[in-house]
């Protein structure tokens, strides 16, 4: 059985992923400092505590694992706490991933799938957006997936060492069997914070801008099943173990969901209302963003099957019923 080294698998994505590559035959070792993961959310394999920056405890798990590829989802992922705290995110995330490279390259380990974002796009000029648009961060966040990209070229230079970086657009859904779901604290992603308006545990769900220039005047998002993004992560390894070329590949159901769309999915699949409060725009934001993911569906063979906006509210709604 190949042993994959999961950082970050004790969080929302990772975890899918780890219930992915188990139900494989891969063996998902996670290694998480449970900063923003969960403890619970590791069931498909062994668990080790640590921190990336950590390069012994990393050394240490790949030597005792036998760990023959690494899935790299670990890092903090608030654009809001980006900008209020740059310095955190350029440790965790850059020296982070810049950790795990070093120790990958001088134990051998050569295969690396890496969590990076559609946030490296900037706000492009137009959609859908493909990978040969030009990469350009507007948050620290952004720019430490940026840069997480860089390192993986050079690391290749230097050390042979492949690589798949996964943009992904707007994780959301949970999983279709009720195992696992997405509990972030604080929760700032649209879907779960309409769910929790919807079930009375947040006052009201926050509206930013209703005047943009979409078909009813709120933000348009690409809203891309967290199972559908496991299934990506299992594609992607198994296409660098057969030798494929470093590259990178968007994540995105390709469909584009506007704010007010969302709310009355969620409305729909829970048939309660979701309380709004309208304000004004929020700086930085874009006001429509999806993605093409033709390269994945081709060269992959990735085959989303969960990503309309109504199975993802289903069985976002589901998971959060059972909390
Ligand atoms: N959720 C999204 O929509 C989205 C979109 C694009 C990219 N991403 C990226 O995908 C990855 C996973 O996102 P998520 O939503 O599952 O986030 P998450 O916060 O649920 O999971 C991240 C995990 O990494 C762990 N972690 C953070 N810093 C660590 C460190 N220094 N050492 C060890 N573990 C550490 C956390 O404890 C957590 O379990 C992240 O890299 C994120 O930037 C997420």
């Amino acid at each position: 059985m190949s042993s994959v080294l999961v950082t970050g698998g004790a969080g929302y994505i990772g975890s899918h992923t780890a219930k992915a590559l188990a139900a494989e035959g891969f063996q998902p070792i996670v290694f998480d400092n449970l900063f923003r993961g969960h403890r619970w959310a590791v069931k498909y394999g062994p668990f080790v505590e640590g921190d990336i920056r950590d390069a012994e405890a990393i050394r240490s798990a790949m030597r005792e694992h036998q760990i023959e590829s690494i899935i790299h989802f670990a890092a903090l992922a608030y654009v809001g706490e980006s900008v209020e705290q740059p310095g955190l995110y350029f440790s965790n995330n850059v020296e982070g991933l810049r950790t795990v490279l070093q120790v990958a390259s001088e134990e051998g380990v050569d295969k690396v799938v890496f969590s990076s974002s559609c946030t490296t796009y900037g706000n492009p000029e137009r959609v859908p957006i493909d990978e040969s648009f030009p990469q350009s961060a507007v948050s620290p966040y952004g720019d430490t997936k940026l840069i997480g990209e860089h390192l993986l070229r050079w690391f290749e230079t230097s050390s042979g060492t492949r690589s798949v970086a996964l943009r992904y657009f707007n994780a959301s859904g949970a999983d279709p069997d009720g195992e696992l779901g997405e509990d972030h604290d604080p929760e700032t992603h649209l879907i779960p914070n309409a769910i929790l308006a919807a079930m009375g545990r947040i006052p009201s769900l926050s509206l930013f801008g209703t005047d943009y220039p979409t078909r009813d005047g709120t933000n348009v998002r690409d809203y891309v099943h967290v199972s559908d993004l496991a299934s990506a992560h299992v594609a992607s390894l198994r296409y660098l173990m057969e030798g494929g070329a470093s590259t990178a590949f968007n994540l995105g159901s390709e469909t584009g969901s506007s704010v007010r769309e969302v709310i009355s999915m969620v409305e729909s699949v829970s048939g309660k209302a979701v309380p709004v409060v309208e304000g004004p725009r929020r700086a930085g934001d874009a006001i429509a963003l999806y993605a093409s993911a033709l390269k994945a569906k081709n060269d992959l063979g990735w085959n989303p099957v969960h990503s309309d906006l109504r199975t993802i509210c289903q069985t976002a709604w589901r998971w959060h019923s059972t909390r």
